[in-house]
């Protein structure tokens, strides 16, 4: 497969889960490589709209040529967590009928040793999905404090070894700057070895490195609070007046550390304050926003044997009500 692809993850749950309507208005606020916008797009009739976001460069520039002539479609260089401000400048708050978040990072991005993500290819050790914003790994580990470093390994790798490996860090950039991911990658398993593990003992480092780089988590939390403002809301079902369903979110993520945000997330907003439960009357912000729908979704054995990728994402599905 080339570099340059990407397969879709749980394809056929997303639309399901996404429910499209012909003519509704989707948002795609992880374009990647198109995959899902791609098979959106398709169910779409003329009326249809999809707006899509990505924040990298290198995703906007790779879009197909059909897709950017498409008068239904649009794409964005922008982060999801400016989702509100996109939608608002183009005046649909409240009608998006269908959010897609396919969280972390692309096959291309991985792949390729230039974007600095992988521990198994050796290049600059850059890690930043949009390369012109915020600092690199190489500079922010350059001057990081070994305390914050720990924490981070710590938090967002769940690296058991985070202590070792912070100080193995800290101890190697006084000799040498660490400008490689393959330097990064032999510190770290000399640090931590992988003592019969599967795993490349890198593995953890390199993802908490990275999600601490794009702050990733926050803007997966903001993102989402931010959806129950774009989405349509659903009418209850009275007589005399139409039926207007609820816009879907849909959230795909890949670590425990993100499912545990979009999980509580759809749960908080799904529910009363205590304080109000069982109360007749409850002001208007702090009715419950969304619906959960099913459970959650993982990859079938076939479509991880087909792709890889597919084995730890989860899919999450809510209703705005
Ligand atoms: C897993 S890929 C999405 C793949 C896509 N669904 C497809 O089928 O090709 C994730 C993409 O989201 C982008 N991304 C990740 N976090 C983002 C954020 N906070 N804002 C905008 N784009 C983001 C990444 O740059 C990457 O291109």
């Amino acid at each position: 497969m080339s570099s340059n692809a990407h397969v879709p993850v749980l394809l056929g749950p997303v639309l399901n889960g996404l429910r499209i309507n012909g003519d509704g208005c989707y948002v795609d606020g992880t374009f990647g490589r198109g995959g899902h916008s791609s098979a959106i797009l398709e169910q779409l009739n003329a009326n249809g709209r999809l707006i899509a976001i990505d924040r990298d460069p290198q995703a906007i520039g790779s879009a197909p040529q059909a897709l950017l002539l498409d008068p239904r479609f649009e794409l964005i260089r922008g982060e999801c967590a400016q989702l509100q401000k996109f939608i608002g400048e183009r005046n649909l708050t409240g009608e998006v009928d269908g959010l897609l978040l396919d969280l972390g990072v692309s096959s291309p991005q991985l792949d390729e040793a230039g974007r600095g993500f992988s521990f198994l290819r050796d290049g600059p050790l850059d890690m930043r999905m949009d390369p012109d914003s915020g600092r690199s790994a190489a500079e922010w580990l350059a001057t990081v404090d070994e305390k914050e470093l720990r924490q981070v390994l710590k938090i967002y790798g769940e690296e058991r070894n985070a202590g070792r490996i912070a100080r193995a860090i800290v101890a190697a950039r006084d000799a040498a700057p660490i400008e490689r991911t393959g330097q990064l990658s032999d510190i770290i398993a000399v640090a931590a070895p992988a003592r019969g593990q599967k795993r490349h003992p890198a593995t953890k480092s390199f993802q908490a490195i990275r999600i601490f780089i794009n702050g990733e988590l926050d803007q997966l939390t903001s993102a989402l609070h931010q959806s129950v403002n774009v989405l349509r809301r659903g009418t209850p079902l009275r007589r005399g007046t139409p039926l207007r369903r609820g816009g879907r979110l849909c959230a795909i993520s890949f670590h425990s550390l993100e499912d545990r945000i979009v999980k509580r997330f759809i749960r908080d907003a799904s529910r009363e304050p205590e304080q109000y439960r069982g109360m007749p009357s409850m002001p208007e912000e702090f009715r419950p926003k969304l619906k959960p729908i099913g459970k959650l979704i993982e990859a079938t054995a076939e479509e991880i044997t087909a792709n890889v990728r597919a084995r730890s994402a989860r899919l999450r599905v809510a209703e705005r009500i």
